[in-house]
């Protein structure tokens, strides 16, 4: 598709949902579906941020949330992130990806860490894309975490007011607000994925589950994309009466 000359999301997010239930609908365990989903993650975010004009892709693949799930199913993710991290850091490192992670660390244990560390300094002067992996991310601890900071730094006089571009600064990176959002499946929510960035966001839900998510439907979305109007609160007057 010719989406080079049409207009591209700067940032765009994707809630990457549906693994469970790809893997039950062909009569498997649902750690199957996590790993179709980690292996089409793996190429499509490789073919966005290389291929399509987009400069930053954050990928929702553990919200704080989902530590209530099993204990079995949060060690097979756990051991799955680990060992796609460091299958895949030469691959991204080649692509010119530059890889980051938005979320806590408690209480993520030291193997798991050690990786997540280990790629992103191998890839750290990577100027081809920015690759956002939000695990152990939460919204809402994003906003406390960035608030507690503020109120340390208010104290001890190392900012004197906060305004939308300071408080932005305390994230757990200073990027650019999100333009695009997907979140596969069939699911309508957005499951406290990027509260803040999120806030002029465009949204798209298409029905398939993740692991079938592949190229020709992400420019599908992309297509979509470019037909939204985006407003941002205003009135574009050339276009409209007042
Ligand atoms: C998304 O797939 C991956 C994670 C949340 C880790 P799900 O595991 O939520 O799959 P469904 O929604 O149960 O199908
Ligand atoms: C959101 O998916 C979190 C991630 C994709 C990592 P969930 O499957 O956990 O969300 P809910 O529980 O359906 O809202
Ligand atoms: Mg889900």
């Amino acid at each position: 598709m010719e989406i080079q000359k049409m207009k591209i999301p700067r940032h765009v997010g994707i809630i990457v949902d549906g693994n469970g239930r790809w893997a039950e609908k062909r009569g498997k365990k649902r750690s199957y579906g996590h790993k179709a989903g980690s292996e089409n993650l793996e190429k499509l975010s490789r073919y966005i941020l290389t291929k399509t004009g987009v400069e930053i892709l954050s990928v929702y693949v553990f919200s704080t949330e989902n530590f209530k799930r099993s204990v079995e199913e949060v060690d097979y993710l756990m051991g799955l992130f680990t060992k796609k991290f460091k299958n895949d850091s030469k691959k991204y490192k080649q692509e010119n990806i530059r890889i980051i992670f938005s979320g806590r660390r408690e209480p993520l244990k030291e193997e798991v860490l050690k990786t997540m560390d280990e790629i992103v300094e191998m890839t750290k002067d990577n100027t081809g894309g920015i690759l956002n992996f939000c695990l152990n991310y939460g919204g809402h601890s994003e906003i406390i975490d960035a608030t507690l900071k503020i109120h340390h730094d208010l104290e001890n006089g190392v900012i004197q007011e906060l305004d939308e571009t300071v408080f932005s600064k305390y994230l757990y990176h200073d990027l650019p607000p999100i333009d695009f959002l997907i979140r596969t499946s069939g699911e309508y929510r957005i499951s406290n994925f990027m509260l803040w960035q999120a806030s002029y966001a465009e949204f798209y839900f298409p029905e398939t589950y993740f692991p079938d998510f592949n190229e020709e439907k992400f420019d599908q979305a992309i297509l979509e994309y470019t037909k939204r109007d985006r407003r941002f609160g205003g009135i574009d007057y050339e276009k409209k009466d007042h």
